[in-house]
């Protein structure tokens, strides 16, 4: 029996800024709502045509995690990709980093939990390491949300909260059962599902051919959906039990926190949530303000960027939080 360990993180994010006040020159908005109500000043777009894709930003960031850890791609046993947004209906973007990596028939799964998928992805490699059956681990989040989110004024309350980006982890055994991934917890809600979903095109509901039969102008099922209050409340809930969960498995104290990960859902709710544990600013790290919600690649590019800032340091007790469509929520417990 190992623990695992993150040796190696990595991030990319596309470079086209786009402002909120760039937002309200196509929708009815203003910076003064979308700051007041999520904290996000801009977010990274994709510009349409340039070649960026789910998969092709999580390959940049997979590249840096790799060499930041100091292996070799061969070295890499399995491939986790996270993302709600593939670059095919299927299969899933983990086999294109397969083929783009070359390393010859390796194993790669997607996992659709989105905003939880990188604490879920993280979960799925944890017991792969954990049981022996592999060492070296690459995980993805990547989402290129700009291309299928409603830009008009109509999809307002969810296009200005959305962002584009990749990160990336490489996890490896960790002997010393001390150390390491400590704990996941992850959970689902299905009863919400459509609170928080984008409908079509769905093989059991409306395949794309109905939505082109039926040619209905007032159908924007196959833009994402959002019940905000309703998200909100569960959100909060949801990540207050979920970290409780990890620290208590752990016997450990929210004063033992250095550094809380909340996936990056709206400023509002990592506040709340850093209230409710009354952890200080030092102890959270918040970047939503520049990239938006970047769903399944927010935690590993706060991650990331922390690690980069020297944020996470060895010893660390370090935790990660998600929530999500789905519902889906999980923690995971890290002592660096
Ligand atoms: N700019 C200006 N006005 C906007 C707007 C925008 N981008 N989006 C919505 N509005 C308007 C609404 O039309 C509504 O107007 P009305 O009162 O005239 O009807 C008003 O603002 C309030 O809308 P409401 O949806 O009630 O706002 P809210 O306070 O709930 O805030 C969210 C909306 C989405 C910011 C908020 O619900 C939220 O953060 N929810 C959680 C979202 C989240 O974290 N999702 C990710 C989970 S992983």
């Amino acid at each position: 029996m190992y623990n695992s360990k993150i040796i190696g993180l990595g991030h990319y994010v596309p470079e086209n800024v786009v402002t909120n006040d760039d937002l309200s020159k196509i929708m009815d908005t203003t910076d003064e709502w979308i700051q007041e109500r999520t904290g996000i000043q801009e977010r990274r777009w994709a510009k349409p045509g340039d070649g960026q894709s789910t998969f092709t930003m999580g390959l940049e960031a997979a590249k840096k995690a790799i060499s930041n850890a100091g292996i070799e791609k061969e070295d890499i046993d399995l491939i986790v990709f996270a993302t709600l947004s593939p670059d095919y209906y299927f299969p899933g973007p983990g086999v294109q980093i397969q083929e783009a990596l070359e390393i010859d028939t390796v194993a790669a799964l997607d996992i659709r939990a989105q905003c939880s998928g990188f604490v879920y992805s993280i979960s799925v490699a944890d017991q792969f390491i954990k049981t022996g059956m592999y060492k070296h681990i690459l995980v993805i989040g990547s989402e290129l949300q700009s291309h299928g989110i409603d830009k008009s004024t109509r999809g307002r309350s969810i296009s200005v909260i959305f962002g584009d980006g990749a990160g990336a982890a490489v996890l490896t055994r960790e002997e010393d059962l001390t150390k390491g991934i400590l704990s996941t917890h992850i959970h689902s809600e299905g009863k919400h599902a459509l609170e928080l979903a984008t409908e079509a095109p769905g093989m059991g509901t409306r395949w794309v051919t109905d939505i082109i039969k039926e040619n209905d102008p007032n159908d924007f099922s196959y833009h994402p959906y959002m019940n905000g209050q309703f998200v909100f409340k569960h959100a909060i809930k949801r990540f207050s039990e979920v970290i409780s969960e990890g620290l208590q498995k752990n016997n450990l104290e929210v004063s033992d926190i250095d550094m809380l990960i909340p996936h990056q859902a709206n400023l509002r709710i990592s506040q709340f949530i850093q209230k409710r544990f009354g952890l200080s600013d030092d102890q959270v790290y918040n970047n939503i303000q520049k990239y938006g919600n970047t769903t399944a690649a927010s935690i590993p590019i706060a991650l990331s960027e922390a690690h980069e800032q020297g944020k996470v340091n060895e010893g660390d007790t370090v935790v990660l939080a998600a929530f999500g469509s789905g519902f889906t929520w999980g923690s995971v417990i890290i002592k660096w």
